[in-house]
Parts: C-alpha cells; sequence; structure tokens
C-alpha cells in the first residue's frame, strides 16, 4: 500500500476526491520513471514543510521590515532560507520570495531594465526559455530581446564573435545566459567580457542547473564575475516550487528586492520559503555533492548508451543532466510519438524543438530527456542502461501493444525497487 509521509487522514476524510487523485498520483511517481529534465523528487523533510502552518501568515516586507506583526518565526525562517542560498552559491544577496522561476526572470527584468531597454539571451530553437524573450509573453511587449544561437549543433559551441557583433550593434542592457533545453556548458567568462564591452548587466537564469552548480559539479557563474542569478528551486536544485534571486554583490539587492516586493508580487509564501531554507540546508551537506555528480555521470552515461547504438543526440552528448534525442534521424519518427509511446511504458519524458526545427511545436522533432530525478531514486550508471533498453525496446516495439504491456509490467517492477522519498 502506498503511503504519503505524513499521514493525509484529514484531507482523506473531508475531500476523498483529492485525496484519491493524491493516492493516484502517489502510484504513477513511484511506479513509473520520472525523465523529465525540470523536474525531481523533494525530501521528506521538504515535503512536510511546504503543509505547515506558515501558510496562514501574511509577511509582505523583509526580515526586519514587514509591514503586519507577528513576525518572529517567519523571519526566522526567511532569514535562513536567505543566508543558506548565499552560501551555496557564494554571494552577497539573495531574494527567496520569488514564486517561481518566470516570476524572477520577471522581477530581474524589471529590477535592472527601463521600458524598450534590450536583453540578448539564448535562441529559444537552441535551447532558451520562454521567459527569456518569447514572442508569446507579455515580455516583449516591454522588452526587446536579441539572441545568440550555437555556432555548430554538432558540439554545441556557442558563437561567441556573432554574440560581440550582436551585442555591439544592439547595445543590450543584460546579457543573459541560461536554457532549459541545452546539454552543454556556457563560457561564462567570455560573456562577461562582452557584456563589459557594451555596459551590460550579465544575469544567468540556472533553472536547470543550479543543484549542479551548488553541488560543485558545474561552474558558477559568479565565478567569472556574473552579477545576478535567477533560478527555480525545484529542479536539480530539489527544493519547493519557486524562485530565487542571487546578486554577486549586495549593491545590487535593493534593486531586486524592491522589483519583487512592492514592485511584482504581493505576500511571499512562507511556507515554500521554509521548504526552501530546509531545501538549501539539504544542499549544503556532503551528499548533495555526491548526488549532483551522480547526476551527470548518470546523464553522459544514458547519452553515451544511446549514442553507441546509434542514436542521434543534439551537440553529440552532454555536459550536464540533460540530452536532445533528434527521434527523426534516430527513430524515423517524431518526439510527439516517442513521448506517446514511452507513456505506455510508464517511463516520462517531453517532446521538444531540436535547433531549428522544421517541425510543429506540438510534433517536434525531438525529446528531452534528463536524469536529475532518477538519480534522487539512487539509480546508477548500470540503471541507465536498463532504462535505456526499456526505451530502445519500446520504441522499436511501438506497434506491438502486447510486447509493450509486458515492458510496461517490467518497468514497474524495475521502479518498486527504487522508492520515491515521501512514498512509501
Ligand atoms: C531556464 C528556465 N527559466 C525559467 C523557468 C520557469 O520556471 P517556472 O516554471 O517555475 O516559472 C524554467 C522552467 O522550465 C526554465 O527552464
Amino acid at each position: 500500500m502506498l503511503q504519503v509521509m505524513p499521514s493525509y487522514d484529514a484531507l482523506q476524510a473531508t475531500d476523498p476526491l483529492i485525496y484519491a487523485a493524491l493516492k493516484g498520483e502517489m502510484r504513477r511517481q513511484a511506479e513509473g520513471v520520472e525523465l523529465i529534465a525540470s523536474e525531481n523528487y523533494i525530501s521528506p523533510a521538504v515535503l512536510e514543510t511546504m503543509g505547515t502552518v506558515f501558510n496562514n501568515k501574511y509577511a509582505e516586507g523583509y526580515p526586519g521590515h514587514r509591514y503586519y506583526g507577528g513576525q518572529e518565526f517567519t523571519d526566522i525562517v526567511e532569514q535562513l532560507a536567505i543566508d543558506r542560498a548565499k552560501k551555496l552559491f557564494n554571494c552577497e544577496h539573495a531574494n527567496v520570495q520569488p514564486h517561481a522561476g518566470c516570476p524572477a526572470n520577471a522581477c530581474m527584468y524589471f529590477a535592472l531594465l527601463e521600458p524598450g531597454d534590450t536583453v540578448m539571451g539564448m535562441d529559444l530553437s537552441h535551447g532558451g526559455h520562454l521567459s527569456h524573450g518569447h514572442p508569446v509573453t507579455y515580455l516583449t511587449k516591454i522588452f526587446k530581446f536579441v539572441r545568440y544561437k550555437m555556432k555548430d549543433i554538432e558540439t554545441g559551441e556557442i558563437d561567441y564573435d556573432e554574440m560581440r557583433r550582436v551585442a555591439l550593434e544592439h547595445k543590450p542592457k543584460i546579457i543573459l545566459a541560461g536554457f532549459s533545453a541545452y546539454p552543454r556548458e556556457l563560457h561564462y567568462a567570455k560573456m562577461k567580457e562582452i557584456a563589459q564591452e557594451v555596459g551590460a548587466y550579465t544575469v544567468a537564469d540556472m533553472a536547470h542547473i543550479a543543484g549542479l552548480i551548488a553541488g560543485g559539479a558545474l561552474r558558477n557563474p559568479f565565478d567569472d564575475g556574473f552579477d545576478v542569478i535567477t533560478t527555480t528551486t525545484h529542479k536539480t536544485l530539489r527544493g519547493p516550487r519557486g524562485g530565487m534571486i542571487l546578486c554577486r554583490e549586495a549593491t545590487l539587492g535593493k534593486k531586486i528586492d524592491k522589483a519583487v516586493f512592492p514592485g511584482f508580487q504581493g505576500g511571499p509564501i512562507m511556507q515554500m520559503i521554509a521548504a526552501k531554507a530546509v531545501a538549501f540546508g539539504e544542499a549544503l551537506k556532503p551528499e548533495f555533492k555526491v548526488y549532483a555528480a551522480q547526476i551527470i555521470k548518470n546523464s553522459k552515461h544514458l547519452a553515451q548508451f544511446f549514442m553507441d547504438r546509434g542514436a542521434k543526440l543534439i551537440t553529440n552528448g552532454t555536459d550536464n543532466h540533460l540530452m536532445l534525442i533528434d527521434c527523426v534521424k534516430s527513430f524515423g519518427i517524431g518526439g510527439a510519438e516517442v513521448e506517446t509511446t514511452l507513456d505506455r511504458i510508464g517511463i516520462t519524458l517531453n517532446k521538444n524543438m531540436i535547433p531549428d526545427d522544421t517541425r510543429k511545436p506540438m510534433d517536434p522533432s525531438g525529446v528531452r530527456l534528463g536524469t536529475p530525478a532518477i538519480t534522487t531514486r539512487g539509480m546508477k550508471e548500470s540503471e541507465m542502461e536498463q532504462l535505456g533498453t526499456f526505451i530502445l525496446s519500446a520504441i522499436e516495439k511501438r506497434s506491438d501493444s502486447a510486447a509493450l504491456e509486458k515492458l510496461h509490467g517490467e518497468v514497474k517492477n524495475f521502479c518498486l525497487r527504487y522508492p520515491v522519498p515521501g512514498i512509501e
């Protein structure tokens, strides 16, 4: 019997429909493989903290400067979250109030820019995120966005000469590093050099790789002089859903704080801030370094497994937690068909555009997959081979329902050997 910790007896009694959905989701998570690169499993301690009476408290303002009384305990948890974040990322200022990654980016833009200013970010089809100026977002009504791209999608190398040329032409106020679907490391020092030439702030949106940076497995952009980092707290960093903005130097902190509250948000979500503090405390422990390193080992191993069997990976491999497979070149089918085929055997990943994709977003050429969640479950290199085998077999036998059903049973048995934290 699957059990959530803590028990949800009150929920079961009050709202059986929501309780039943929760149980269904627990089962789905426990019996399936999570390969969505932006997902993870939080610890029982973080899970417990999210469901606490900190939810009941309005705490507009910042520790020591609030608009309402009764803040002795909210101040403690927010200050702990701030202090731990600063220690984790080696910086002078942290704002832990953004409700999620997109609001964190919006607040950062509002803090550093005037309407009409220009941001230079990664091309969206080369891995950049919606909040880096996709035309469907309101951000593009306020700011102008220009792009940089990979020079060579076989290696993933960014075209830094072109970046410099575009920067000199458009004089962006922010040069933005960061991505949701790019498997290589960026050259932060080069970006900083270009930014200094045009007088731009350097900002890294580290949403995807924050845990890898915190765990010392990837380079910290602050070490190359970046001014600001925005991030989510729920991906590789393995905290509650939320956002955060960090500044290398305290001098930018006031602008950021004003932009978050009262500029953009109202009351902070205190139970999530408490849970961020718990997650940051976990990330400061030596075990987290081992975890972060294993995520990358697993990712490289899985990527190599696919490539050894003839699959075409964008940039021919990975340096981080994620990889992009060109499904059309690898299997002769689109990413949507791979996603739905794997859903049928309990393996979850997402269809994804590949660089300069000629297909549509709902049926792109690729899939994206990543190893943060399965690494939290204790899987290592040999499990990557088992997972890779499941995936390739399912794709090969995709029109054979009986074979897929059999594979689904095998995936479920395999998964139950690796418990999800918080579900037993
Ligand atoms: C690079 C990057 N920035 C920002 C976000 C947005 O985060 P959220 O979904 O929490 O708003 C994401 C989410 O996928 C992301 O990958």
